[in-house]
């Protein structure tokens, strides 16, 4: 089987603690039980790189997986991960572009660490390897190996929404950026509309050609485009939720609630997740359906992420008022209408938490997929299921359409459904959750995997490069390949 490089901006070294994120969650599965190499960021910040070198900053390795990676400078951090892919890619890419604080500056340090990842990573690379890039912080990336006669297969996958040509414009860097991407041979997205806004960009920003079915034509070279929705391990994800439910934390949660029922938002705290609109919905429940006062309570984990960006130390201040004034306006000495918690809570403690719950509240303004929804429903008891309501602008809503779709900018909206599901009976309650438990109990991280990388085997094509310096030629020029795919755990339905 040929190798799997993955390339990620974090890297979840086994060393490390655990962290809230949606790709570290769907490629841990895939990892698992596939193997290859991790390379990114150590998430560890450097005095600074000796002499200016590209070194690694550690190997480890653990189940068949070998993680390589390279430290940041401070300043590399600031202004690569901080301002550019966070301060001005993530707000764009989700079409807040009212939040970006572009800065030419932090986009040219921005390109520098994707060309350090490059140098260092090329080393380790075997010709016979597939290498697949992830997410917003390496789209330049694959331009970079290209560059330095990397002819490997390579694919690149967005875990975040693509925006429309019109509001990407906003950034000056963005056309160099899809100029980039075209450097990868497959190019996947989490839904049509994201495929279908990247096809325009490529055409309108940089000068890309459509060939017919999901192709671009850009440079002599053929960009295959797709979607590939990320998934979870719903089967195991059930198992924990099980389990965790009756262990010391469900228990505590359970008892303090008091016969109560509860609603459950789980988040990373960030603009994208809808956390203010989401208390606005609440507090329209408690104020149109005071008969939910003392009977049901609201329990928001907004783990705190990102804590260096501006518009995320705004919102944390902006929530943490609004939680203070929704308690003190609506809360009575006995009962308070929520609870919050902003601190990353273990995962196995949070799918117990998500069984105990009456409603999953996952409202995100513009998501690219959102986990937690299909979480939510892999937790539920299938003989007394809790109600997911999920934003329709989450690419979840995509595959969960039998959850009460909102608009999370509507609070009555929010607070009418909210109530729906607080209200709803059993025999509705089943046949929703039966066929959102349908749309993910056969699909695993393992085989989204699989269909991308078997997609980008179609795809890659021998490229025609600038001929590399020969030192940093890669050894030989792989034939097309033949991916050889590992049997992936297929499960059968619960309950
Ligand atoms: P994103 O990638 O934007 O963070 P997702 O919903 O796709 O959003 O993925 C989030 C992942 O992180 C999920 O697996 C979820 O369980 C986990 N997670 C999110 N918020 C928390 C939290 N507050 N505490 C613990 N885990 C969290
Ligand atoms: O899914 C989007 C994403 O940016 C992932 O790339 C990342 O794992 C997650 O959100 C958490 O973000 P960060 O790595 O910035 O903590």
């Amino acid at each position: 089987m040929n190798r799997l490089v993955v390339v990620s901006n974090r890297v979840p070294l086994p060393s490390a603690g655990a962290r809230a994120g949606g790709l570290a969650v769907a490629l841990d599965g895939l990892m698992e039980k596939r193997g290859g190499l991790w390379f990114g960021w150590s998430g560890r910040i450097a005095a600074n790189v000796a002499g200016g070198q590209p070194a690694l900053s550690g190997i480890e390795q653990a189940a068949g997986i070998d993680y390589a990676t390279i430290d940041l400078t401070q300043d590399e951090h600031d202004r690569y991960y901080n301002n550019f892919s966070n301060g001005v890619l993530w707000p764009l890419l989700h079409t807040m572009p009212e939040l970006m604080k572009f800065d030419r500056r932090d986009a040219k340090v921005y390109r520098e660490v994707n060309y350090r990842l490059a140098v260092s990573l090329q080393p380790l690379l075997r010709p016979s390897d597939v290498i697949w890039v992830h997410d917003y912080h390496l789209m330049p990336l694959a331009a970079a190996l290209r560059e330095r006669g990397v002819k490997n297969p390579i694919g690149f996958f967005l875990h975040i929404p693509f925006a429309a040509p019109d509001v990407l414009a906003a950034a000056p860097e963005v056309a160099a950026l899809v100029r980039d991407l075209l450097a990868a041979d497959l190019l996947g997205f989490q839904t049509d509309n994201d495929v279908a806004n990247f096809a325009a960009a490529a055409q309108s920003l940089a000068g890309a050609t459509r060939l017919s079915g999901q192709a671009l034509q850009f440079g002599g070279r053929r960009v295959k485009l797709g979607v590939f929705p990320v998934e979870i391990e719903a089967q195991k994800f059930a198992m924990m939720a099980g389990r965790n439910a009756f262990g010391t934390t469900g228990e505590r949660l359970r008892r303090s609630l008091d016969g109560q029922k509860l609603i459950l938002g789980v988040d990373r705290l960030d603009p994208t997740k809808g956390l203010l609109q989401r208390l606005d919905g609440l507090e329209c429940l408690f104020e149109k359906h005071p008969d939910w006062i003392r009977r049901a309570t609201v329990l928001q984990i907004a783990a705190e992420s990102r804590k260096d960006v501006g518009s995320y130390q705004q919102l944390r201040a902006a929530l943490d008022a609004k939680a203070g004034s929704m308690n003190a306006d609506l809360g009575e000495p006995d009962w308070q209408p929520l609870r919050m918690v902003s601190r990353n809570v273990d995962r196995a403690e949070v799918a117990g938490y998500m069984r105990l719950a009456a409603v999953g509240l996952v409202t995100p303004l513009r998501d690219g997929m959102n986990l937690v929804a299909k979480e939510f429903v892999a937790a539920q008891e299938p003989d007394d299921p809790g109600v997911l309501v999920l934003s329709r602008f989450a690419g979840a809503a995509r595959q969960l359409d039998a959850a009460l779709l909102v608009n999370p900018h509507d609070p009555d909206a929010m607070a009418d459904a909210i109530d729906t599901a607080l209200r709803m009976d059993l025999a509705d309650r089943r046949a929703r959750w039966r066929s959102l438990w349908d749309a993910i109990a056969d699909r695993t991280p393992a085989l989204w995997g699989r269909s991308f990388l078997a997609s980008l085997m179609r795809a890659s094509q021998p490229v025609v490069n600038k001929p590399a310096k020969p030192a940093e030629a890669a050894p030989t020029s792989p034939p097309r390949l033949t991916l050889v795919e590992p049997t992936a755990a297929v499960g059968g339905r619960r309950g």
